[in-house]
């Protein structure tokens, strides 16, 4: 299973193989003296004729009843009713509760998130300007901004001014131990795919929900149907009875661990591994990496060897629960996850970033204008087709979901509590379960 939450576990879906990442900063390095040459990125360099529309000759139109800018619905269309955001939007406050202790965002902390930040992105009247920083691994940083865009498109008039800085590596850097004290005037909020306990890191949708060429991961709203087919191709009792994982293992201790954990012809852990092939599979198109043929196992997910065994063991012997919480988490996924509340999060979350900020958002003179078009027109093949399969294609009508309350101290305690629990617990029927 790749999913990718706002706020969930991102390493699932941060497939970066050490192998890759070698070629592709031989890679990056090409594209760096090429294009780097004139100071930016392809996708940057040229956005200067974004007001017009893209030459028909070599592009079709992207989408000719595009006005620009979209009008703004009416505030009194969203509902009164009910209308709360999914639980997981509280960790919203959560990722912004240090800078509201601090006081608020000053530029000097935004500046020291410049220290490891991909790009500066800024949004004024509803206009997005990007300054390139640092290169970024394939085109995360293309489809990042790409989703900002159709943030703009979506919410017209409703994004409000900010300037943000956004790191695409995969790992959380900010750690909350280095910026206690008087520290605090420094401490940097910065963007990313993925936080945990021990950084300070903001969360933000990963690029993958506008579509991953380089692996064929399509966008999200097509990927969920995918996955919704896959699910009702084979009944789930027909399915393997196996824990499944695909990825890249050399991306992390952990996985290369799990790896170890395969069926070989002297063990059966009730692991079915595979290794994520970007070279051989890059020739296939990727067809194997579709996540929806992953559907054939009955557990898609990973752990290491004797939980593994363990959970595989007990979803057999309790086949009606284990296909129920399948199901809560199918249910999640295409639910709480929808790409609705994907625009949902980014804006709920940008309008609380922009509130705690204590200066005027201003475009850096190295910024250039960036919009959909512009953006789309130059893409090619796969790349292309994902932004334009992305594109929002009309304003939304109503409002954003309503942002649920901050957690009371004592909840969030509880939560945490019983999570520990809920592990502690699983650990010793793993144990029981060992020694017998
Ligand atoms: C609104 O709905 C959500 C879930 O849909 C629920 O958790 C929440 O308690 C409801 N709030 C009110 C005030 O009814
Ligand atoms: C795990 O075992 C299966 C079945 O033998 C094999 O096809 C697969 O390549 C193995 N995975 C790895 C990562 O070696």
């Amino acid at each position: 299973m790749a999913t990718a939450a706002p706020a969930a576990d991102c390493r699932r879906r941060a497939v970066l193989s050490t192998t890759l990442s070698r070629t592709s900063a031989a890679f990056l390095f090409l594209s760096v003296v090429v294009v780097g040459a004139v100071a930016s990125a392809r996708w940057i360099t040229s956005t200067t004729t974004r007001r017009r529309p893209s030459p028909a000759r070599s592009h079709p139109p992207l989408h000719p009843a595009l006005p620009h800018p979209i009008p703004t619905p009416s505030p009194s269309a969203a509902a009164s009713n009910n209308n709360s955001c999914p639980s997981y939007f509280r960790f919203i406050h959560e990722d912004l509760r240090p800078w509201r202790a601090a006081g608020g965002i000053t530029r000097a902390m935004l500046d020291r998130a410049g220290l490891t930040a991909t790009f500066r992105l800024v949004v004024l009247g509803g206009r997005a300007y990007v300054q390139r920083l640092r290169p970024a691994f394939q085109t995360r940083d293309l489809f990042t901004i790409w989703g900002v865009l159709q943030l703009l498109r979506r919410y017209p008039g409703r994004v409000p001014d900010f300037e943000l800085m956004f790191d695409c590596v995969d790992w959380p850097v900010v750690r909350t131990h280095l910026y206690r004290g008087e520290f605090a005037k420094i401490m940097p909020p910065l963007f990313r795919y993925c936080g945990d306990d021990s950084t300070l890191d903001i969360v933000f949708p990963d690029w993958s929900f506008w579509g991953w060429p380089e692996i064929n991961i399509k966008p999200w709203d097509a990927l969920l149907q995918d996955l919704k087919d896959g699910n009702n191709r084979v009944r789930w009792l027909d399915r393997e009875p196996y824990a499944y994982w695909k990825g890249n293992p050399s991306v992390s201790v952990t996985r290369q661990e799990l790896v170890k954990c395969n069926v070989s012809s002297t063990q059966d852990w009730n692991a079915r591994i595979y290794n994520q092939d970007w070279f051989k599979e890059g020739k296939a198109g990727f067809k194997d990496s579709d996540l929806s043929n992953q559907c054939a196992h009955r557990f898609p997910f990973s752990s290491l060897t004797d939980s593994i065994k363990y959970a595989v063991d007990w979803g057999n012997s309790h086949k009606k629960l284990a296909q129920r919480i399948g199901k809560q988490a199918s249910n999640f996924i295409q639910e709480e996850l929808s790409m609705d509340h994907v625009y949902d999060y980014m804006l709920h979350l940008l309008t609380e970033y922009a509130k705690l900020l204590k200066f005027k958002p201003t475009k850096p003179p190295e910024a250039v204008d960036i919009c959909s078009e512009s953006l789309a027109c130059q893409a090619e093949g796969l790349e292309k087709k994902f932004l334009l399969e992305s594109m929002v294609k009309s304003a939304s009508d109503t409002g954003p979901c309503d942002l649920p309350p901050p957690f009371g101290a004592h909840e969030l305690t509880m939560l945490k509590q019983r999570k520990e629990n809920s592990i502690k617990q699983i650990e010793m029927w793993e144990q029981g379960a060992s020694k017998s």
